[in-house]
């Protein structure tokens, strides 16, 4: 794959190739293609003409010229123009980039004039909104297009193809100039993206919870985030007893990692008049004096992001079907979509105070496995009953969770997790599941969907449904059967999450309000689908960095 996509500052005179998109059955050349038409001596029109081009979502067509800038000629597909969404642009950014690397294009000119903003139908009436979605679309797809799981090939794998390991090369992209900084931001964001992705698909006898805890502080090193590990000694002494017993019978100790990211100055247009921050964390001694601003405006904590990171789930002794189960190296997930996510707002420097945790253990069985009939007693004091050691998930979650709310004082929690299959059987694998009782945070939650293509759909959470988990010996039930189980996990979780760390979700919530995302259906693609090849789609990361942009303000 290339090592670097880049968007050119400004034209490329002679690029490898030169990309249109076009709807389906095209019968005129919209006029942004006309001069192209005519350097590449009519090769647009020549294939209207013939209408051997159905102009499919996703279908990719190269020509080869004999004159022109460009030696090649892609024609992208967008299929029916009044079912446009940024999607389909992603889609034919994706498939584009793995034609290009195969043609060892290193340069190229990508064209989506026939492209009006009016064509997307989702498109908010905000000026810019159309231009930052189409641009990110475009990025994002480069950049999704530009993954390839093949680390772990081996010399089998060379011999079959016969192909030459890959040159180290590069990609330089010219677009319209209003296109070309969204577009920047999707391709640094792509690589968050991947780099969660690589994690992802890293195997449970390499990606062990130690290696994680490894891989974080490099991480953190690199891009300049602070990142803290509380290992198996110190979570005893917290009280973390969820965490511990899901990990103990793993093949390392299991460990809460907290990646912080906390920029050193707020910008004047997101402070208010007396200059205290909007957004992010405000610690301005002088502010105490001055008159409140708005209470919904300002925000007093950071914004804190909790993955589940099961590096391998065996269901331990409540253990799972053989079928499968090798996907469960994925259970992880959540925990690298948070550490995707924090990546990516340290490199593009977001002005916002963010606290990712990333609580890692691996579910295994052994003498030292956790049984079902273990009552646990957590961060917060809440007792669990165990009667499902499958249901691994909320009770590292639920230290994760208890944990950052006493020690952060988060304005706003996001969790992920790949938690219950329940949510599979409700959507399938078209969007994960949300759960909130905040109506700000579910509609911005929803926006950020729209924006990215990373959709949700929202479930409830009521009362009724924590009445489900209440024990007989213990506070709590981890798992009460199947009787809408993917709300039982949310509604496990609601007795971890709170303002500060007393009481619940329910009674006492954070100002900015909760949402727990089950990811289950969505952290891997079991075949190749329009976006994605079969394997980890690094799903959360590009929703929550848009969540957080637009929680900056940004466009
Ligand atoms: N990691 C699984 C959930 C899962 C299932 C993720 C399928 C991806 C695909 C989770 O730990 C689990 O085992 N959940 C149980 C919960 C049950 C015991 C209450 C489930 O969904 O069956
Ligand atoms: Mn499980
Ligand atoms: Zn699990």
């Amino acid at each position: 794959m290339y090592q670097r996509i880049t968007i050119a500052a400004s034209r490329v005179a002679r690029p490898d190739a030169v990309a249109v998109t076009l709807f389906a059955s095209p019968s005129q050349l919209p006029q942004g293609y006309r001069q192209i038409d005519r350097d590449t001596g009519g090769a647009l029109s020549a294939l209207l003409k013939r209408h051997e081009f159905a102009g499919e979502r996703g279908e990719v067509l190269c020509l080869y010229p004999a004159a022109g800038p460009a030696e090649r000629l892609y024609v992208l597909g967008l299929g029916e123009r009044r079912r446009f969404t940024g999607e389909t642009l992603r889609v034919a950014a994706a498939k584009l980039a793995r034609s290009l690397h195969g043609a060892q294009v290193t340069s190229l000119r990508l064209m989506i004039d026939d492209i009006a903003e009016s064509d997307l139908v989702a498109a908010k009436s905000r000026p810019g909104y159309a231009q930052a979605l189409l641009g990110r679309a475009m990025g994002d797809g480069l950049s999704i297009g530009n993954f390839q799981c093949d680390q772990f090939k081996g010399t089998a794998a060379k011999k079959a193809t016969g192909r030459k390991p890959d040159k180290p090369s590069s990609l330089t992209v010219e677009l319209d100039p209003r296109y070309r900084e969204p577009a920047q931001r999707g391709l640094d964001i792509g690589e968050s993206v991947n780099l969660c992705r690589g994690l992802q698909a890293t195997p449970p006898n390499i990606a062990d919870p130690a290696y994680i805890v490894a891989q974080c502080k490099k991480l953190a090193k690199q891009v300049g985030l602070s990142c803290r590990v509380i290992d198996a000694k110190k979570a005893a002494q917290l009280g973390m007893n969820g965490l511990l017993a899901v990990g103990a019978a793993g093949s390392s100790p299991p460990a809460l990692i907290a990646l912080e990211w906390k920029p050193k100055a707020i910008p004047a247009k997101l402070a208010d008049s007396h200059g205290r921050a909007l957004i992010g964390k405000i610690r301005n001694p002088t502010a105490s004096t001055a008159a409140p601003a708005a209470k919904s405006e300002i925000r007093n904590g950071p914004v804190l992001l909790v993955g589940k990171a099961v590096t391998f789930d065996t269901g331990g002794y409540s253990i799972k079907p053989a079928e499968n189960m090798d996907k469960m190296k994925y259970d992880k997930s959540g925990g690298m979509a948070v550490i995707g996510a924090m990546h990516a707002l340290a490199h593009l420097k977001l002005p916002l105070h963010v606290v990712g945790l990333i609580p890692v253990a691996e579910n295994l069985v052994s003498d030292a496995a956790y049984r079902p009939g273990d009552i646990l007693t957590l961060y917060n004091g809440v007792t669990v009953e165990v009667t499902n050691t499958d249901a691994e998930g909320r009770l590292i979650l639920a230290d994760a969770l208890a944990y950052g709310c006493k020690t952060y004082r988060p304005d706003a929690v996001i969790d992920l997790a790949t938690l219950t299959g329940g949510v599979v059987v409700t959507f399938g694998t078209l969007c994960a599941g949300l759960f909130t009782t905040e109506r700000k945070l579910r509609s911005s939650l929803f926006d950020a969907a729209d924006f990215t293509g990373e959709r949700v759909g929202h479930l409830p959470l009521w009362e009724e449904h924590r009445e489900l988990l209440k024990g007989t010996h213990g506070d709590l039930v981890n798992s009460a059967g199947r009787e809408a189980h993917p709300i039982q996990g949310a509604a496990f979780l609601s007795h971890f999450v709170s303002a500060d760390g007393k009481g619940d979700a329910m009674d006492h919530p954070p100002a900015g309000g909760w949402a727990h995302l089950d990811i289950a259906g969505m952290a891997d693609v079991k075949k190749d689908t329009p976006l994605y090849p079969s394997g980890p789609t690094g799903y959360g990361v590009r929703l929550l960095v848009r969540w957080m942009e637009a929680r900056c303000g940004e466009k």
